[in-house]
């Protein structure tokens, strides 16, 4: 491999048929446009009070709901579950606040929810670009996001999850989004000089991550409370972009199993790249945690990076890891010598369930 195939900005370009660099380019723009625009003008009517939050999707439209559940962990004082079933909790009914999001508007795992939580009276707000879950919104009067098309949908987090938040604001569960979100725009906007293609690898943290998990399997720590989605979102990233196996666990409940299985098979542990994500807001004893852990598995794995997150906010702080994971996974699709945009084992897989017409 050409050990600087990464600073060959415009062959990078040349094989992202799906414009994953450019959509992470304008990740800073699409959190503007997904607090400031596209909430607008949606109607919420009066209800019968809400005693908890429901978001139900799947893949990359699921993993905004997971943002915002830990997002609201301290700040709401309702439950904030998410859904990546067919079915929903029996707890949901009149009470419950569903948002229904699916990029594509044809997930049948979501659609499926939607028409029960329909049944089940829940108050129900749609986010998608269209397709079947804007068609039923329509015809019942549901209200719904239009999210901008063209992406893929895991490229389009700040679309998905941002109005979600707009929304708990607007019926008074949390406050101080705007704010939140400003500040957001300009952290992704200053870490988006550090990350970006342009950037060479000597300097680019990204890219210099991405080198060190070639070859290697990643496995992704993060603490409960803060950066624990983020984890999960950057083991997702790698196996959607890079098309490579990653793994995911938090602090601190791995210290009480994952930990212990670190001693054998010498030869496939060597194989494994932790990756610790650190945020000053993890526990303290967590962060002790993550010092003795690291000690312990050190030696028996091919290497440890840390990861930490950077901005003052909530939001900016998860944003932050969240992009240098979204930019190290494109990264390492390259150095694979793939396309990190097209993921045809999940458009196979949904073709071959739709061929019996979703019975
Ligand atoms: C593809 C991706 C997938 C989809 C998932 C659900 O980029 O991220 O995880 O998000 O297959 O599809 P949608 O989002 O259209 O409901």
């Amino acid at each position: 491999m050409d050990a600087k195939l990464l600073d060959n900005v415009q062959l990078l370009y040349e094989k992202d048929s799906k414009g994953m660099l450019k959509a992470l380019a304008e990740l800073p723009h699409q959190c503007y446009l997904a607090c400031w625009e596209l909430p607008g003008r949606l109607e919420l009517a009066d209800s019968a009070p809400i005693s908890n939050i429901v978001v139900t999707g799947l893949g990359g439209s699921a993993i905004g709901g997971d943002l915002l559940r830990v997002y609201c962990l301290d700040r709401c004082s309702v439950p904030v579950l998410v859904n990546r079933d067919y079915t929903l909790p029996a707890f949901v009914g009149p009470d419950t606040l569903l948002f229904a999001v699916s990029y594509s508007g044809n997930t049948e795992e979501t659609l499926s929810a939607y028409q029960q939580a329909r049944q089940k009276g829940a108050r129900i707000v749609a986010l998608t670009t269209g397709g079947r879950l804007a068609e039923l919104a329509n015809q019942d009067g549901v209200p719904w996001i239009k999210i901008p098309a063209g992406l893929q949908p895991r490229a389009a987090t700040g679309f998905l999850f941002i109005p979600t938040l707009v929304v708990l604001e607007k019926l008074g569960f949390i406050s101080g989004v705007e704010k939140e979100v400003q500040e957001l725009v300009e952290h992704l906007k200053t870490l988006q000089r550090n990350l970006a293609p342009e950037v060479p690898q000597e300097s680019n943290s990204a890219k210099q991550l991405a080198l060190k998990l070639h070859g290697r399997i990643p496995v992704v720590w993060g603490a409960s409370g803060t950066s624990e989605v983020v984890a999960q979102r950057w083991k997702g990233q790698i196996n959607e972009n890079a098309k490579a196996p990653a793994y995911w666990n938090i602090l601190p409940e791995l210290n009480h199993n994952e930990l212990v299985g670190f001693q054998v098979p010498p030869e496939i542990l060597r194989q494994l790249h932790i990756v610790i994500l650190r945020d000053p807001d993890d526990h303290p004893r967590v962060q002790k945690r993550v010092d003795i852990t690291r000690e312990i598995i050190a030696s028996a794995v091919g290497g440890v990076t840390e990861v930490s997150a950077s901005g003052g906010g909530r939001l900016a702080r998860t944003f932050s890891l969240i992009y240098s994971g979204d930019y190290t996974s494109v990264y390492l699709a390259f150095l694979y010598g793939l396309d990190p945009g097209p993921v045809e084992v999940i458009d196979y897989l949904k073709r071959a369930l739709a061929s019996d017409g979703g019975r």
